[in-house]
């Protein structure tokens, strides 16, 4: 009896720490604060909490039931379970999604391994917040050093899916995860005790409604579906291996509760730090590539060898973070090849790793050499952020949730919720009618209202 449970609850563990080594990532730690800092502060915060439990929540669990139920990635799953039906194109375009998604966080997730080499080669010691402003505007828009790295992080990221080392990641993130989560608590508290720190905790903690405009909430729906992996059927590719007795409801709710902590201390860190030294908020994608490396020497600065250790330890942690999202994206992609196009999981795996950097290439150039060229006002970056995170995977949520709410037959829901009758599943009535009416007319209605801006 005793070793079934343990078996149980780790076979629990796994799943959760896979899902959420999806979810957390370069979302959580570099993305939420600028979007925040963008947003006004506190009021986008709470904005963005009531996304993730009226509409995150859900579409979570959604994703988790479609997966499991069809047992297929999501470029098969639509067919299987509405076959014959346009409902494949659900899964199509979560896998275009995912392709554009990887091509520019790849760039992101490059930096991190330049901030790992110039934080083990004492790069930081000595410098002031001004100089950790120029040094990262030089690093961005230099033309080739961060295409080194870009190739060299999806490069390693192939390596994995081709391998398909699962157990190793899930070993890996069950070690990560915990260690990631200790360092953004330390950091944590020397950030609220930098000098000047209150103003950033205000800037957190004090929401100002009279910054909520529709922009706010296209941000924080965008930001929720992101950060929580949502809108293209990663997760739902993942559940196709959980097994019959994960309760997805329960799963769904550890998952959604560990990404927002993570990209709320994230937030701790970074405007308190940001604040105490004067750099504004809405600086933007460079936030936590200035302001981080500034908290280490602040608090640490007098014992040099700890700020050394302890920011080689955040980069190579943030690294493994957007590795194991990476992944996901990438394997989403490279599976629905494999599998509709009948190309060996190499091939496939090639050709999205290969396409990934040339495009990745346009994206980190728009940042600098190639900054003038621009369509609606934004660079190939800022423009495959935008349409993804704001546009295509909100998107993809909103026909997700009329999937479930209104096509796929409610006895397959409901067995799914119950694990076949064996659970309460009292949240079923709730689940259906936000599927059914609140998620999709506030996504419709935020959408609508806000793309007018495009213009
Ligand atoms: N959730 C990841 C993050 O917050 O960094 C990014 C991501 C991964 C988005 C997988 C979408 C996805 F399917």
């Amino acid at each position: 009896m005793a070793a079934n449970n343990r078996a149980n609850f780790g076979s629990k563990l796994g799943i959760i720490l896979a899902s959420a080594g999806s979810a957390v990532g370069l979302g959580n730690i570099w993305r939420f604060p600028y979007e925040t800092g963008n947003h006004g502060g506190a009021a986008f915060i709470l904005v963005y909490l009531g996304c993730v439990i009226l509409l995150g929540l859900p579409i979570m669990i959604s994703e988790f039931l479609i997966g499991r139920h069809s047992q297929a990635s999501t470029g098969g799953a639509y067919s299987t379970l509405a076959p014959g039906t346009q409902w494949k194109w659900v899964g199509r375009i979560g896998v275009l999604t995912g392709f554009l998604i990887l091509s520019y966080y790849s760039v992101v997730a490059g930096w991190t391994l330049e901030y790992i080499l110039q934080a083990a080669t004492n790069s930081f010691a000595g410098k002031s917040a001004n100089d950790f402003i120029a040094s990262f505007g030089a690093f961005s828009s230099n033309p080739w050093r961060p295409l080194v790295w870009l190739a060299v992080f999806l490069l390693a990221t192939h390596f994995i899916v081709v391998k398909g080392v699962e157990k190793g990641i899930e070993k890996y993130s069950k070690l990560m995860m915990p260690a990631l989560f200790v360092l953004l608590l330390i950091l944590v508290v020397c950030a609220v005790t930098l000098p000047g720190a209150n103003k950033g905790i205000e800037f957190l903690l004090a929401p100002d409604f009279s910054k909520v405009n529709g922009k706010v909430f296209l941000g924080a729906m965008g930001q929720a579906f992101f950060s929580l992996s949502l809108g293209m059927g990663c997760l739902g590719t993942y559940a196709s291996y959980f097994g019959k007795n994960t309760n997805l409801a329960k799963t769904a709710l550890s998952v959604s509760a560990i990404d927002t902590m993570v990209a709320i201390l994230a937030g701790f860190i970074i405007f308190p730090a940001a604040f105490s030294v004067g750099i504004q908020p809405d600086t933007g994608p460079s936030l936590v590539f200035i302001t981080l490396p500034n908290v280490f020497q602040q608090a640490f600065g007098g014992i040099p060898v700890l700020a050394l250790i302890l920011s080689v330890m955040f980069y190579v942690l943030l690294a493994v973070a957007a590795i194991t999202s990476t992944i996901s994206l990438h394997e989403v992609v490279t599976a629905y090849l494999h599998e509709q196009f009948k190309m060996t999981r190499k091939k496939a795996a090639t050709f999205v790793t290969g396409s990934c950097i040339f495009l990745g290439i346009f994206c980190s150039l728009s940042l600098g050499k190639t900054k003038e060229y621009t369509l609606f006002g934004m660079g190939t970056f800022d423009l495959f952020d935008f349409a993804t995170t704001k546009i295509m995977l909100p998107f993809g949520g909103l026909l997700i949730s009329i999937f479930t709410g209104w096509y796929l037959s409610k006895k397959i829901v409901k067995e799914e919720i119950t694990n076949q009758g064996t659970l309460k599943g009292s949240i079923y009535p709730y689940l259906i009618f936000i599927l059914k009416y609140i998620a999709p007319v506030a996504i419709s209605f935020i959408l609508i209202n806000e793309l007018g801006f495009l213009e």
